[in-house]
C-alpha cells in the first residue's frame, strides 16, 4: 500500500505567487503542489498538500496525520515564530518531519530567526524558494524508502 504524506501550509500561502513576489517567488501552491506529486509519484507517495490560515485547522490535520500519513512537510509561515502548540502536536507524531521556509528566514527581521517549530523537525529548509518543498519531499521519501 503506497504511503501518505502531508504538506501543510501556514497563514498567507494562499496566495503564493501573488504576494510579495520579490520574497516568495511567482509559482503558485497548486504549481508547489504539482512538483511535489511528481517527486512523491517517485517514491511511490501519496501527497495531500493543504493549507490554512487557522492554527487549529493545522493542529486538526496534524492530529490527523497521526493515524493517515508517514510524514509531514510543514511550512507552518508565521505561526513558526508564534506556535508552541503547533510544536506540541507535531511532537505527538511519530513519524519524519520536514520544515520548510522559501525564503532565509535568517537573512530576514530578527523576529523571524526563532522557529519554534525547529525544535521538533528532523530537517529544515530554508531559503530555496519552493524547490525547498520538492527538496524536502524527495528528503521523506529516501526516509521513509
Ligand atoms: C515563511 C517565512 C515566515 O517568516 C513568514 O511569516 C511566511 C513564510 C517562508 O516560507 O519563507 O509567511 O514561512
Amino acid at each position: 500500500m503506497s504511503k501518505t504524506i502531508y504538506i501543510l501550509n501556514g497563514p498567507n500561502l494562499n496566495l503564493l505567487g501573488k504576494r510579495q513576489p520579490d520574497l516568495y517567488g511567482h509559482s503558485t501552491l497548486a504549481d508547489v503542489e504539482a512538483a511535489c506529486q511528481s517527486v512523491g509519484a517517485e517514491f511511490g507517495l501519496n501527497v495531500k498538500l493543504i493549507q490554512s490560515n487557522h492554527e487549529g485547522q493545522l493542529i486538526d490535520w496534524i492530529h490527523e496525520a497521526r493515524n493517515q500519513a508517514a510524514g509531514i512537510v510543514i511550512n507552518p509561515a508565521a505561526f513558526t515564530h508564534t506556535s508552541v502548540a503547533i510544536l506540541d502536536a507535531l511532537n505527538a507524531f511519530d513519524g519524519p518531519v520536514i520544515e520548510v521556509h522559501i525564503s532565509n528566514i535568517h537573512k530576514r527581521e530578527a523576529f523571524r530567526h526563532h522557529s519554534y517549530v525547529s525544535a521538533r523537525a528532523d530537517a529544515v529548509i530554508v531559503g530555496c524558494g519552493v524547490h525547498g518543498y520538492s527538496l524536502a519531499v524527495r528528503h521523506l521519501g529516501g526516509l521513509l524508502d
